[in-house]
Formats: C-alpha cells, sequence, structure tokens
C-alpha cells in the first residue's frame, strides 16, 4: 500500500524511511555487489574516516507515483554526476554512474509500495562515508567507503505546508568555505548549522540567506531567486554554491514560460528593493520552490509583497510539478521510469 500523503504530511520531513535501503562497499579498489538490505544501523568502526574527518558526501533526489501507479525518478543523470563531482572534493572514490543507477533502482524496486501519492513522493539520499579506520589520516582520503541509497517517503519540507517564509538575511559570513560550496557535503550544512539555529531561536526564521560582505548566494539548505512577472534574477554558478538541479530545472521552465532569465550577482540592497514589489524564493529538491513573505534585517521585518506566497513563485512551482508528476507532458526528458 502506497503511503498516505496526509500520514506523510504531518510526520517531520526525512524521519520516516523505507523497511529496506540499497548498500555496496568500496574495498580493496573495487565495488562490491549492491544488497537490498533492512533500513536499519551500520556498523562504522569508532576510528572511521567519516567520524573524524567528514569523509562524506550525499545527493537529494525524488521518485514520484504517478496516477495510474507508475514510478517516475526526477533527473537522476544530473543528481548521479553532481555525487561524482563531489567525491573529487572529498577524496573519496567515485561511484560508476551504473552503479549507482542500478542501486537506486533496486532499492526503489524493492519498497515501491512505500511510494506516497503525491503531494508525496519518495526522497531518496545516496550516501558515501569514507570507511578507512585511521584517526591519523587528517591529510589522506578514505581508500575504502560504504555507499547506501537511504529512502524516505516525504511531504512538505518546511512544517506548515505551502506557507510564505521567515528567512534572515546574514550579510557577513558564508555558508561555508568558498571553494567548497559546490559539494553536496554534511560539512557544508555543519558549516552553516549554527547560524540557522540562532536564526530560529533568535528571530523564529525558517532559514538564513548567507550574503557575505552582501553578495547574495544562498540559504543554508537551498538555492535562492527572485521572480517578477517578467524575469528571474539569481546568482551565476560557481565553486561558492550549491549547483541545485531544481535550480537549473526551473530556470528551464522559466524560459519556456517567456521568462527572461538573468544570472548575475546581486546584493542585498538590490534584493531588499527587488521584494518590495516582487517575489523571493528558496529552491531545492526538498523546498521545491518554497515563496519568502518575510525577510529579517538589522534587526528589522521587511515583508515581500504583502507576506503571502507571490503568483509567479506558485506558476513556476506548480511548472515543475506538473511534470514531477506526470500531469505535464516531460518536454526536456528529464524523468526516469523505474
Ligand atoms: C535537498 O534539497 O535535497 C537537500 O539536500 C536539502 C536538505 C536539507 C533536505
Amino acid at each position: 500500500m502506497a503511503a498516505q500523503p496526509e500520514t506523510i504530511q504531518s510526520t517531520p520531513f526525512g524521519t520516516v524511511f523505507t523497511r529496506e535501503m540499497a548498500i555496496c562497499r568500496f574495498v580493496d579498489g573495487a565495488w562490491t555487489p549492491c544488497e537490498i538490505v533492512p533500513t536499519a544501523p551500520i556498523s562504522l568502526h569508532p576510528g572511521a574516516h567519516v567520524l573524524h574527518y567528514a569523509s562524506a558526501c550525499f545527493e537529494g533526489l525524488k521518485a514520484y507515483r504517478w496516477a495510474d501507479g507508475s514510478v517516475r525518478v526526477f533527473r537522476p543523470d544530473r543528481h548521479i554526476e553532481r555525487m561524482q563531482a563531489s567525491t573529487g572534493l572529498l577524496c573519496l572514490p567515485a561511484p560508476p554512474a551504473e552503479l549507482l543507477w542500478a542501486m537506486i533502482e533496486q532499492a526503489i524496486d524493492a519498497c515501491r509500495e512505500e511510494i506516497p501519492t503525491t503531494p508525496g513522493s519518495l526522497y531518496i539520499r545516496p550516501t558515501l562515508i569514507g570507511t578507512d579506520t585511521n584517526i591519523g589520516a587528517a591529510g589522506t582520503g578514505s581508500d575504502n567507503a560504504c555507499l547506501y541509497v537511504l529512502m524516505s517517503p516525504v511531504g512538505d519540507y518546511f512544517q506548515g505546508g505551502a506557507r510564505a517564509l521567515r528567512i534572515l538575511i546574514e550579510d557577513q559570513h558564508m555558508r561555508t568555505a568558498a571553494d567548497f560550496g559546490s559539494v553536496k557535503a554534511g560539512a557544508n550544512y555543519a558549516a552553516a548549522l549554527h547560524h540557522v539555529v540562532s536564526a530560529r531561536h533568535v528571530h523564529d526564521a525558517d532559514q538564513v540567506l548567507f550574503c557575505p560582505g552582501g553578495d547574495v548566494q544562498e540559504t543554508g539548505a537551498s538555492n535562492f531567486m527572485l521572480l517578477d512577472d517578467k524575469q528571474i534574477l539569481t546568482k551565476p554558478l560557481n565553486d561558492a554554491f550549491l549547483h541545485g538541479v531544481t535550480r537549473d530545472s526551473l530556470l528551464q521552465l522559466a524560459i519556456d514560460l517567456g521568462y527572461r532569465v538573468v544570472e548575475r550577482d546581486f546584493t542585498v540592497a538590490e534584493l531588499l528593493d527587488w521584494v518590495r514589489l516582487g517575489e523571493a524564493a528558496l529552491s531545492g529538491t526538498a523546498a521545491v520552490l518554497a515563496g519568502v513573505g518575510t525577510f529579517i534585517h538589522e534587526g528589522k521585518e521587511l515583508a515581500v509583497r504583502n507576506g503571502t506566497i507571490g503568483p509567479n513563485t506558485e506558476r513556476l512551482r506548480k511548472a515543475l510539478t506538473d511534470i514531477q508528476t506526470g500531469v505535464a507532458e516531460d518536454r526536456h526528458g528529464w524523468l526516469r521510469s523505474v
């Protein structure tokens, strides 16, 4: 039986898991065959490289159950490529694309009936960790690794459903190190964490938008864009922030819908001016496209438009989710059947 959206929506994102997952290891220079195992604790030596030197990267992609019961995965090729790129900077063995795709396919196949119907989806979390047992290896990559594909039936990422977000503008610090931002590494989320936790406690903010020196970059867990009736404005890709697959997809759909897509640097001053009439939103696999209702900057609150999610944000989000759920044609060939 497919998990029901109402059950999924009432549990925090990422806290429910499918019964089984896929796992394999890189040992003595070779990948072991993929196994389907119960989603349960895995055994790690306390001296494992990942536990000391954070040799870990992951991906986040989604599978959707269509109305006819069939299942599609959204842009797995891009996620697999990004995971392979992440391994480079973390000095971890890169899983071959065929292996990772086979693991995703087998994991989904094992748990097909647990995929929720829309608006729920299956969040897929391939995870790669360094398992060398060596606490002196601060300057050496892990030769051995464990790769697993964990899966979680999910609803909305932000608790409270499709509501306008409160975002704190942090205009001094970066989310993470300048040359590491494009890597999907747990360490990058750890670097942002204390800012996000403090913003929640002090300002009841949902997230922090990192804008070092006034340069608008991304939030702790999603990319960022400005929208109005004619344009989408977002930062051009560089090593400082994550190259979102959702970001890329939304920009393509915006072009299809006739928006002008502008990728250039912009400042906090420009953002604050834009949102007097325009819209702002966070994009990511988990967030999809989540509208901002309030910015908090220098102790003051600023409503984006009237504090509600704007029509362009709604329109673009729907254009994407309609494709993902089979309501609209997949003109770009983004979905893969499983
Ligand atoms: C994603 O959007 O896939 C992410 O990895 C963000 C995470 C905080 C859930």
